[in-house]
């Protein structure tokens, strides 16, 4: 009998739980394509990518063997004046499928690192003109990451209110979310397109950013906003001159059904930094990237050192990471890939049609590889123990329960999963 988890539980503190009551941790032994194994062999099919990390499957080989030959040739090197192929490599290929105005590439290490650089470009980037832009716009219900920068931007999240004393002021915007059958969507976006009117002309003088999760908000519970009100809001937020980051590191690598949640708007809505992390190994290795366009750029060009980004983090563009990042993102563009993302698209299709007649199953939405639905709290613990007991492993957030799998799950893996959520929640 293994005893890892009561090892475990003597020396490791587990993020996201509260130690004193959340038991044992199940002790995952190794992965292989969508599933994840207990010491026991029994298998977790992975319904949420391991934290939105995985695209194609655990222990997938092709990334596992560019890792292994990176890593017999060169497994780090400092990034400051030096550089190596793997990080311009993957670069090259980021910058052919992204907007042409998408140019510099700045590496960090995950998520939250991705958004901190990026708001600090931001910042910077007005210091650097000689102006006095230092506010942060943010829609309600953003989520960017938990270091300082990132908790403050996604401060009305409800993820960091006891930090809250610790974070700069922001602008929060309103965020009207839409579902299947929402019949008064036209009616809030209108709302609050006006409210962010009004703030943004009484101050837009002082609005350096503003961030934003393009299509679906993640962590505040997968809520999806029509592409059209986003391009509106772009549009207007561009015309007070203000910066628009883009934070793709959950939508990024084919989550939303496109590449990237950006593909899905319209080509004067590039922003003019994008995040991306998560996905951009495959779920192998903690890398991100902070890119910015040639404006954000060239304004800390100068003869003075001082107009530099100074910013970096040990591990920034790991030679392994880059190399994992490669092998994902050609997996990524295969046909085979591409052709799965539209399968899992349709087959969420239909698992909402088997659920949606269930009156406990609330503000269903659907994007691409992305589907969730609302439920009672007081059914949603109960919901999750019986799947992870069946093989299902699910991790709700709050009262949401989301499927956003590895694209390698199959057709009927999916009528599975359905079959026993409408099993159980009946
Ligand atoms: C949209 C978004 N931005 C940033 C982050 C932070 O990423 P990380 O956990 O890699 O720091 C997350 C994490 O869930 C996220 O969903």
């Amino acid at each position: 009998m293994n005893n890892l988890s009561t090892r475990d539980k003597k020396i490791i503190w587990h993020p996201f739980s509260q130690e004193k009551t959340v038991g044992l941790p199940l002790s995952i032994h190794s992965g292989k394509g969508a599933y994840l194994y207990d010491y026991e062999g029994k298998s977790y099919l992975d319904l949420i990518s391991s934290w939105w990390v995985n695209l194609h499957g655990h222990a997938h080989p092709v990334i596992a063997e560019a890792i292994y030959k990176q890593a017999l040739k060169l497994e780090h090197v400092i990034f400051s004046k030096i550089t190596h192929e793997p990080a311009v490599l993957l670069a090259e290929k980021l910058q052919a499928i992204l907007p042409s105005g998408l140019s510099r590439f700045f590496y960090s290490d995950n998520g939250s690192t991705a958004v901190e650089s990026a708001l600090k470009m931001a910042y910077q980037y007005w210091h650097n003109l000689g102006k006095a832009r230092t506010k942060f716009v943010c829609f309600e219900g953003g989520y960017h990451g938990d270091t300082l920068g990132a908790m403050s931007v996604g401060k009305n999240s409800g993820y960091h209110d006891i930090f809250k004393p610790l974070l700069f002021d922001v602008i929060t915007l309103p965020y009207p979310d839409t579902w299947i059958g929402d019949i008064s969507i036209e009616e809030r976006e209108q709302a609050a397109y006006q409210h962010i009117q009004e703030i943004l002309t009484k101050n837009h003088q002082d609005i350096a950013a503003l961030i934003l999760e393009p299509l679906v908000q993640g962590a505040s519970g997968m809520r999806i906003c029509r592409p059209a009100f986003l391009n509106k809001i772009i549009k207007l937020v561009k015309s007070f001159g203000i910066l628009i980051i883009f934070d793709e590191v959950m939508t990024g690598f084919g989550r939303t059904g496109t590449t990237f949640a950006l593909d899905q708007l319209n080509s004067e809505s590039v922003p003019d930094i994008l995040c991306v992390a998560k996905g951009l190994t495959g779920g192998f290795l903690p890398l991100a990237l902070t890119i910015a366009s040639e404006k954000i750029y060239e304004a800390f060009l100068d003869d003075k050192l001082s107009k530099d980004f100074l910013h970096g983090h040990s591990y920034t563009a790991n030679p392994l990471g880059c190399a994992a990042g490669i092998a994902s993102l050609e997996l990524l563009l295969s046909a085979e890939t591409q052709q799965a993302i539209k399968n899992i698209s349709q087959a969420h299709e239909n698992g909402l049609k088997l659920i949606q007649n269930l009156s406990s199953v609330i503000k269903m939405r659907h994007l691409g590889t992305i589907s969730a639905f609302t439920l009672p709290d007081n059914q949603i613990k109960l919901l999750i123990t019986n799947l992870l007991e069946q093989g299902f492993f699910i991790r709700p957030l709050g009262s949401t329960v989301y499927i956003l799998p590895p694209y390698c799950l199959t057709v009927d893996e999916f009528k599975a999963v359905y079959d026993a959520l409408f099993k159980l929640i009946n």
